[in-house]
């Protein structure tokens, strides 16, 4: 079994460093794209009604805070300029961390935020307080990803060196601390699961790819572990087995993403001249008939996306960054939605969250 205080460490490679997770509590990094404003990097909240999210504005990088209502927008602030490299990941629906180097060399410094913000009418614009900072890292390579486990309070760093470094980031009384010494672990193409509360020696391989990077580790409801092999094969696991779930499907996917309840994967998957969503449902150790994944419409490139529910209508929400140049629209924050039991052709909606391009 998986407990709570177990979690699944990823050999990255650098490529997979962009990578989004199912899970609302990662920052998202992306490359930057030449000319006018768009999203760089943001980061959900665990409920996904907020975001922080860092613009590029030709060569000034910004902070824009957002509140989030699919059904009436809130608008959004600009909360300042950005340092280029920090990364963001919310520890709660209020409080979100940056991950940012210092003046000093290799020396990077972890700050917290709360932010004030609502998604009922009338809404006012959100704001967040000054960064606090709760610790210093010394680090000699670029930090890349931030993904924030609840459950365990370990704040992960991934960095540009394949290394991992494991930081308890944790709440005592109305703070949040660095609570102990940083972890770090490194390795390749491999999947551990570590016991934080115990020795390095409780910690147990799971898959270890031979020719190359696996990507898109990612955690779902219901003790699942989903990754795509270096020959792009969806493999799930719920930390005792695994196995490659058979797949009628001649796409390449770059990432997984949960449904927030487990009971769906997506896949993010590039075809013709764009890069969509495809729904599954999740396969059971039973279920050996091979799945063919459908498609959500959309149109342009989404980027990233995480889900973050199901509406009482049976609507499933997820948000995410999606351009379309064929409209001269660059990378904004959308919402896809669609009804999972339908055919999503007849049953989807996009909506737009961000107007910077
Ligand atoms: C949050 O912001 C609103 C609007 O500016 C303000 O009225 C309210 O007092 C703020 N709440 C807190 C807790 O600071
Ligand atoms: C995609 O673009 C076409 C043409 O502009 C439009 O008719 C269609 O509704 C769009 N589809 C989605 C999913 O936005």
């Amino acid at each position: 079994m998986i407990a709570n205080r177990l979690i699944a460490l990823f050999g990255l490679c650098i490529a997979a460093s962009a990578l989004p997770h199912q899970s609302p509590f990662s920052s998202i990094s992306k490359a930057i794209t030449d000319g006018g404003k768009e999203i760089e990097t943001w980061a959900l909240n665990p409920t996904g009604d907020a975001a922080v999210i860092r613009v590029k504005n030709r060569l000034q990088h910004e902070l824009h805070l957002l509140a989030i209502n699919a059904q009436y927008s809130v608008p959004s602030s600009y909360h300042g300029s950005a340092n280029p490299n920090a990364l963001y990941s919310f520890l709660d629906d209020q409080t979100f961390l940056s991950v940012s180097p210092t003046v000093e060399q290799d020396i990077w410094e972890v700050t917290t935020q709360e932010l004030n913000y609502t998604v009922n009418p009338p809404a006012y614009p959100p704001s967040a307080t000054s960064p606090v900072s709760i610790g210093k890292l010394s680090l000699t390579a670029a930090v890349e990803l931030l993904v924030y486990s609840v459950q365990a309070g370990v704040l992960t760093l991934v960095t540009s060196r394949n290394g991992l470094i494991l930081l308890n980031v944790v709440k005592r009384g109305d703070e949040w601390i660095v609570a102990g010494e940083p972890r770090s672990v490194k390795h390749d193409n491999l999947i551990y699961l570590l016991n934080l509360q115990g020795s390095r020696s409780s910690s147990q391989l799971l898959y270890q790819t031979h020719n190359g990077p696996l990507t898109s580790p990612v955690f779902g409801a219901n003790n699942h572990i989903a990754w795509l092999s270096d020959d792009r094969k969806l493999w799930l696991s719920t930390g005792r087995d695994q196995r490659e779930v058979p797949l009628n499907f001649d796409l390449s996917p770059k990432r997984i993403i949960f449904s927030k309840d487990g009971k769906a994967i997506y896949l993010l998957a590039p075809h013709n001249i764009q890069q969509s969503l495809f729904h599954l449902w999740t396969p059971s150790v039973s279920d050996t008939k091979p799945i063919e994944p459908v498609r959500i419409p959309s149109n342009g490139t989404i980027h990233s996306a995480i889900h973050v529910g199901i509406t009482p209508l049976d609507h499933a929400h997820l948000i995410g960054v999606k351009s379309d140049q064929q409209r001269g629209e660059g990378k904004e924050l959308w919402v896809i939605s669609h009804s999972p039991h339908e055919d999503p052709t007849y049953n989807y909606e996009n909506i737009r969250l961000t107007y910077f391009t």
